[in-house]
C-alpha cells in the first residue's frame, strides 16, 4: 500500500488509544441477553429496539438494537435466518420498523427513505445483487456517486489506492471479475458517496481465507479513516477478532452483545455459535 492511501494516514496502530478517538466512550456498558445501553449523547449510528417485519407479515425483528460509534468495527453475527439481513434493512429504511427508532449522529431518522439515509451519509453494501455485472468497474464506481455534484475524481483515486486490482481493472466489466474483485467493487461504490456509515451485508460472501484476510484488512483501513463500519459476518470468529462491538442475533433478538474480544472468550458463545 502506498503512503499516499486516504484510507491510511489519519489512524496507525491498533493500540485502543488511537484506533479510538474517545477512550471511555465507546464501551457501553452491556450486559449478557440484553441491550447495549447508549454511551451518553447514543452511539453514532443505532437502530435502537427495532420490531418489524416484511409488508404486513409476522414481525422478523423483535426489540433488535444495533449501534456503532464513529470509526468504530461493529459486527453482527448468528445463525442462518436469525434476521441480520432484515436488521440490516431495517437500519438502513428498507423496511417499515413498527416500534423502535433508527437515530444517525442523534437526529431520529426512522421515517427516512434509504435515499434521504445516504444523502445523511449512510452506505449499503447488501448481500446480494450489490454491483452491476454489465458495467465496467469504472462505471459502478461512478453509479455510486450519482448523488454527487461535486468532482469525484479525488474519492475515485482513494478507492483505486485502497483496492489497486480496480485501477488494473477498471475498463472491464465487473461481471468478469472473481468473487473478491467483485466485493471490492461493491465497498468501493459505497464508498463514493463519501459515507459517514458504511453497512456491509457479508462482504466476505464465498471468497477463500486469503482474500477474507485481505477485506478485512482493508475494512480495517476504511474504519480507521473515522468512518464507522456496521457488518453482517459468516465468518464469525474472524470477524469478533477485528470488531470493537459485537452483536449475536438469534431469531430476531439480541442474544449477545458485547466486545468482540469478550464476545469470542465467552464459552456459550463460542460452544453455540463459533464451533467450541
Ligand atoms: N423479503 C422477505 N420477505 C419476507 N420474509 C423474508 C424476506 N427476507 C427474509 N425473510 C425472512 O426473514 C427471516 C430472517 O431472514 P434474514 O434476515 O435474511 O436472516 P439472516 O440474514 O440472518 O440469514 C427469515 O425467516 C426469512 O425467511
Ligand atoms: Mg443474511
Amino acid at each position: 500500500m502506498s503512503e499516499e492511501n486516504a484510507y491510511q494516514t489519519k489512524r496507525g496502530a491498533k493500540d485502543a488509544t488511537i484506533v479510538n478517538p474517545r477512550p471511555g466512550l465507546t464501551l457501553d456498558p452491556v450486559s449478557e441477553g440484553g441491550v447495549a445501553i447508549p454511551a451518553p449523547g447514543g452511539p453514532y449510528l443505532i437502530g435502537d429496539k427495532m420490531t418489524g417485519g416484511y409488508g404486513k407479515g409476522a414481525d422478523i425483528l423483535h426489540d433488535c438494537t444495533l449501534a456503532v460509534e464513529e470509526g468504530e468495527i461493529a459486527v453482527i453475527v448468528g445463525p442462518n435466518g436469525a434476521g441480520k439481513s432484515t436488521a440490516m434493512k431495517a437500519v438502513f429504511g428498507m423496511l417499515n420498523v413498527r416500534e423502535g427508532a433508527v437515530r444517525l449522529n442523534g437526529e431520529d431518522i426512522t421515517a427516512l427513505t434509504p435515499q434521504a439515509r445516504v444523502a445523511k451519509g449512510m452506505a449499503f453494501v447488501p448481500q446480494t445483487s450489490n454491483i452491476f455485472t454489465s458495467m465496467t468497474v469504472e462505471e459502478n464506481l461512478e453509479m455510486g456517486a450519482f448523488l454527487r455534484k461535486d468532482d469525484i475524481s479525488g474519492t475515485m483515486e482513494q478507492v483505486y489506492e485502497l483496492f489497486p486490482i480496480l485501477r488494473e481493472k477498471r475498463r472491464q466489466h465487473a461481471g468478469e471479475l472473481s468473487g473478491g474483485q467483485r466485493q471490492q467493487v461493491a465497498v468501493g461504490r459505497a464508498l463514493m458517496t463519501q459515507p459517514k456509515v458504511l453497512m456491509l451485508d457479508e462482504p466476505t460472501a464465498g471468497v477463500s481465507p486469503i482474500v477474507m484476510d485481505e477485506l478485512f484488512d482493508r475494512i480495517i483501513e476504511v474504519a480507521r479513516t473515522g468512518i464507522s463500519i456496521l457488518m453482517v459476518e459468516q465468518n464469525a470468529r474472524q470477524a469478533l477478532q477485528i470488531a470493537d462491538k459485537g452483536y449475536v442475533l438469534v431469531q430476531g433478538r439480541n442474544a449477545f452483545t458485547d466486545t468482540g474480544k469478550a464476545l469470542l472468550a465467552n464459552p456459550e458463545v463460542r460452544k453455540s455459535f463459533l464451533g467450541g
